[in-house]
């Protein structure tokens, strides 16, 4: 574990961005038209349990709760006894209110000129054939399906597809390695495995086939894997066991009589990096989390669904994903838009014609990317008429003011609010955000809870901070689309949420609250890095390197970095039998960390170093580390058993010992 308080970052770092004072009003004509006003807070804090009942009847449920929120700390159950069906809800229920001819979403393909266009009556017909294709594969209520496909059609039909039956999905992100797709499986206890032959990115096909069949050498309990041909590229094929999903889904009936579930049903599990090297299964159900997704895509987005054309740009593969690209937008009735590939191809100004040619209105993206565009020049998106954008979203890390800025002048065109949406994928929607016809944004601050949530600042202690000071974002009531366990743990769920502050949801972020008690996120407070809006753990990726037979000893930090926001940088000990581990130890060692994580994890600097510093009880000390990875003074390092290593380290570097960076 480790000891969080160190990492808090002091006042004094904080204080530049506290002289941010620039306010961004609520533009005149939105705020004039908004979904909600001001009240919402008054009336979500008068009874945020009668609040979220009125959220929740937005939905369609079989029978109704009896019991709004059942809450045994840290355990609990929404809309007790009510029960329904998710994708009735994403689909059919708007098809039933004469919305089938609607787009839900414009597909785009990496390759320009693929496209595809889905209407809700499109999408139910085809959630319909595949919840017959995964019934004839074996699937039942219960079983858990792993998805690890491209961002294509197929992989919200599949999510959709699992829910209507009851099976909870766990999508497993393309970019993960086999290793990790296994690891997943295994954890998850999953039967069937829905996959592509691959997908386009950064111009060409790139497989997915082939990690499942490697991973699947290690989960004998797969029986069934569902293959869509999208790239066209060689696989290899298991008689018996593998299916393409156009011999089994295209055939099916268009219709499927959903079943109704409880409120409580699993819903999915997505895995999150903690700070161990094994990922958490974030467990979400059925009712609460589609209630919460619903409402805050719907106010924090202000969404008008019948002239609103919404683009989430994160991968489905992350939580940002199922929430507000499917879940969410969905449950609405809204129309979206689903990007298959990367900003950058095959021209870095691809997005922004993409918002031109289809009108996109709300856009919601990571700092990360907001970072890349901003090095890339104005001069990019100015080619391309924004002028249908009305509101614009970040999401995954902190934005910096600059950025913040940038993305509302260059992208927004000076009339667009930015929202800046706190959540985590234990969260399951958005928690703290700006309203867009209420608050008067503050670039870098994502200002208040929404109505009906509970946040605190507090310190070591546990006690409230005052306005002006920092301290650990804690959440202080429960909410409906909140983890409901560890998948198959909860001794670890109550340990990584609840041990710190009995009572109290621990989030993990170190937040700070400014004069006018408004809140700043100030990132991870334990060994958990943000790469580019992607939480990696430090442990997994020291895990991974001491795999790696020329390596004796691996220490991990993230260092700030003006673009992924934080990136990786190891240090890294050889066994001695390694010698200077070789030319391209560097290389090899970084390729091993993609194969065994995947290439979101692999490093963006090895240094090969003959020592660690460590505290007289031999932790590692990371501080040190990351001023070292970005080129700071050290500070006091008389915890040290041997500050010498520090100097070591440091020549090391100097002679050009510091490995490559690409
Ligand atoms: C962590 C959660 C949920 C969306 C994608 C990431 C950081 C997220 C913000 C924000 C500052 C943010 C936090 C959080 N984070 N949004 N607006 N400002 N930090 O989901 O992988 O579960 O990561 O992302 O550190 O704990 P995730």
């Amino acid at each position: 574990m480790t000891d969080v308080a160190s990492d808090v970052p002091s006042d004094d770092a904080l204080s530049n961005l506290l002289h941010e004072n620039r306010r961004f009003e609520p533009p005149r004509d939105l705020a004039a038209q908004a979904n909600v006003t001001a009240d919402e807070y008054d009336t979500a804090a008068a009874d945020p349990v009668a609040y979220w009942e009125r959220a929740a009847e937005r939905l369609d449920w079989g029978s109704r709760w009896s019991e709004v929120l059942q809450w045994e700390p840290p355990f609990a159950k929404w809309f007790v006894g009510g029960t329904l069906n998710a994708a009735y809800n994403c689909v059919d229920r708007h098809v039933s209110a004469g919305h089938g001819d609607k787009v839900a979403y414009h597909w785009i393909g990496e390759p320009e000129g693929d496209t595809r266009t889905l209407t809700y009556a499109d999408l139910k017909d085809q959630v319909c054939k595949a919840a017959h294709a995964l019934t004839e594969l074996g699937v039942q209520s219960g079983d858990r399906v792993a998805i690890y496909l491209p961002m294509i059609p197929e992989t919200v039909i599949t999510m959709l597809a699992c829910a209507r039956l009851g099976a909870p999905h766990t999508v497993v992100f393309g970019g993960f390695s086999a290793d990790a797709l296994a690891s997943r499986i295994l954890d998850c206890q999953v039967t069937t495995v829905v996959t592509a032959d691959g997908g386009y990115r950064r111009g060409a096909a790139s497989a997915l086939k082939p990690a499942v069949d490697e991973a699947l050498t290690r989960c004998p309990d797969v029986r069934k894997v569902l293959v869509v041909r999208r790239t066209g590229q060689d696989v290899e094929w298991t008689d018996g066991r593998d299916v393409w999903w156009h011999d089994i889904v295209d055939g099916q009936s268009t219709e499927h009589e959903p079943q109704m579930f409880d409120a409580e049903h699993p819903l999915y599990v997505m895995y999150t990096s903690g700070s161990t090297g094994k990922p958490k299964g974030i467990l979400h159900t059925t009712g609460g989390y589609l209630t919460q997704c619903a409402w805050t895509h719907w106010m924090v987005f202000d969404l008008k669904p019948d002239t609103d054309v919404f683009w989430c740009s994160a991968d489905i593969g992350w939580v940002t994903g199922h929430s507000y690209i499917v879940y969410g937008p969905l449950a609405n009735g809204a129309t979206s838009l689903l990007y298959e590939g990367t900003p950058d191809t095959p021209h870095k100004g691809r997005w922004w014609e993409i918002v031109q040619d289809h009108n996109v209105t709300v856009f919601y993206t990571a700092p990360t990317a907001i970072r890349a565009a901003m090095k890339w020049g104005k001069e990019i998106p100015a080619k391309f008429d924004l002028s249908s954008l009305r509101l614009l979203g970040s999401v995954g890390e902190p934005i910096n003011p600059e950025a913040y800025i940038w993305y509302r002048e260059v992208i927004g065109g000076g009339r667009c609010p930015v929202v800046d949406t706190w959540w985590q994928t234990e969260t399951g929607s958005i928690m703290i955000s700006p309203l867009p016809g209420v608050t008067a944004g503050k670039p870098g601050s994502a200002m208040t809870p929404l109505p009906g949530i509970g946040a605190d600042i507090v310190d070591d202690a546990g006690e409230s901070v005052p306005n002006g000071h920092g301290g650990y974002l804690v959440l202080t009531s429960p909410w409906p689309s909140m983890l409901r366990t560890l998948w198959g743990d909860d001794e670890r769920y109550q340990e990584t949420y609840w041990s710190r502050f009995p009572g109290r949801y621990f989030a993990g972020d170190g937040a700070k609250r400014d004069d006018d008690g408004d809140i700043w996120l100030l990132g991870r407070v334990d060994d958990v890095m943000n790469v580019s809006g992607h939480r990696i753990s430090t442990t997994e990726i020291e895990s991974a390197l001491v795999s790696h037979p020329k390596t004796a000893e691996a220490a991990v930090v993230g260092a700030t970095d003006d673009t992924t926001g934080q990136a990786i940088v190891a240090f890294v000990i050889l066994r001695e039998a390694a010698g200077d581990g070789g030319p391209d130890v560097v290389q090899e060692l970084r390729d091993h960390v993609a194969r065994e994580i995947g290439k979101i994890a692999r490093p963006r600097q090895i240094m090969v170093v003959p020592e660690l510093p460590k505290t007289r009880s031999g932790k590692i000390m990371r501080r040190l580390l990351r001023d070292v990875a970005e080129n700071r003074d050290m500070g006091d390092v008389t915890t040290l058993t041997d500050s010498s290593v520090m100097d070591q380290i440091k020549t090391g570097l100097a002679e050009g010992g510091k490995a490559d960076e690409d």
